[in-house]
């Protein structure tokens, strides 16, 4: 703001205007008390200015390209709160973090923080639970059916003037087996509840009962990866579920089963999926996620004529976009009020008193 300013008039003229120096007037002295929020995240605000509207309301902010290593780390330690996208927040990045109050991840999964170290710092880190879990829940259920239907090839051939026609298959029947039964795995079960399919579910940390209550059947991880046709990853990622689909567990599944994972990348090991759908163990793979992102351009997967690839892209949809701008704005604008943000991830941060 200042230096837009600066940019805009002479001083002679803010003299003229406020009649004293620029860095006494009030107006000016309220610009430099205001926090300064970065973001980084490509996508925030960009369909909803509401969100924007919201936080220059009582900051100052700045939008930077997406950055890591040292220019990462040289904006930690300029700006009191940052909006993150997929950006990687390591230990040795928050070192640096000097000012930094609060991480706003413009998203739901906090795998690219260094959540213990930013507690340990005493810095805030919030994320948007649910803003997106619809618009990926259907993306999956749009991936499952077009892996089925060979739409995505038959776009393709058409559009190089071929008329090729594909015979696929009925998802009307098919046994469907979610791995992670969260926000966004019990709502792919509540949207496919027309499709006449059977629902299979496997989570270690929701009851049972709770898994037939949201309408599928609550099964062991083997039982499901040997038993479903389609198998769809809603899992978060942590050192636990890191590869938790490995090589002899993508052995279980039937030859004739699809993989779709929207989830992270890491939950499967990418190295052992190519193996296995080159050597069409399984059938295909439908994947918006990868272990290393963007994707690279020798990436064996690139290869496959039996995968379909998107760049992570399950939640990009105007309304969960929206949601999510709003969801941040507000926290921010909670914390620097001096309220609770309403979406922490580490609560823990405020035990220590630090904030
Ligand atoms: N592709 C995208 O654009 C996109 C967008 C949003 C979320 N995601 C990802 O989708 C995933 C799910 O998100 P969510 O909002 O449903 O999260 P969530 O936290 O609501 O649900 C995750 C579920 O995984 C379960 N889980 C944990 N360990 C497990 C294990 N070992 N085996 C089986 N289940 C286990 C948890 O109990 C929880 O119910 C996350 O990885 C998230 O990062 C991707």
């Amino acid at each position: 703001m200042r230096r837009r300013l600066e940019r805009c008039v002479t001083s002679a003229c803010i003299r003229e205007i406020y009649g004293k120096d620029l860095r006494t007037t009030p107006q000016m002295e309220f610009c430099m008390n205001r926090p300064k929020i970065i973001i980084t995240s490509k996508s925030y605000g960009v369909y909803c200015r509401e969100a924007l509207k919201v936080l220059e309301e009582f900051a100052n902010v700045e939008r930077r390209a997406v950055l890591e290593g040292e220019e990462m780390r040289a904006i930690l330690g300029e700006c009191d709160a940052i909006i993150l996208g997929n950006e990687k927040l390591n230990r040795e990045d928050l070192s640096a973090a000097k000012r930094l109050k609060i991480i706003a991840r413009h998203g739901v999964g906090v795998d690219n923080i260094d959540v213990a170290a930013a507690t340990e710092r005493g810095i805030v880190v919030t994320y948007t639970p649910q803003s997106n879990a619809d618009s990926v829940a259907e993306y999956a259920i749009m991936l499952m059916l077009d892996i089925l239907r060979n739409f995505h090839k038959a776009s393709g051939e058409l559009v190089k003037g071929r008329w090729a026609r594909f015979v696929g298959a009925e998802l009307m029947g098919k046994t469907v087996g979610i791995i992670g039964f969260g926000s966004i795995g019990r709502r792919v079960a509540r949207k496919l509840s027309g499709f006449d399919v059977k629902i299979i579910a496997y989570d270690p940390f929701v009851r049972g009962e709770d898994i037939k209550a949201g309408g599928a059947l609550p099964v062991t991880l083997d039982e499901l990866l040997m038993s479903s046709d389609i198998v769809t990853l809603h899992v978060s990622l942590s050192p636990e579920t890191r590869h938790l689909l490995n090589r002899e567990r993508l052995k279980l599944m039937k030859k004739d089963a699809f993989l779709i994972n929207t989830s992270r990348g890491s939950i499967v090991d990418e190295k052992a999926l190519y193996e296995s759908l080159k050597a069409k163990d399984i059938a295909g793979a439908a994947l918006d996620v990868f272990e290393q992102e963007p994707l690279q351009r020798d990436n064996p997967l690139l290869e496959l004529e039996n995968v379909i690839l998107s760049p992570h892209m399950a939640n990009f949809t105007i309304e969960a976009l929206t949601r999510m701008d709003m969801m941040n704005a507000e926290d921010l604008k909670r914390f620097f009020g001096g309220q609770r943000p309403l979406y922490v991830v580490n609560p823990k941060v405020f035990e220590y008193g630090k904030c």
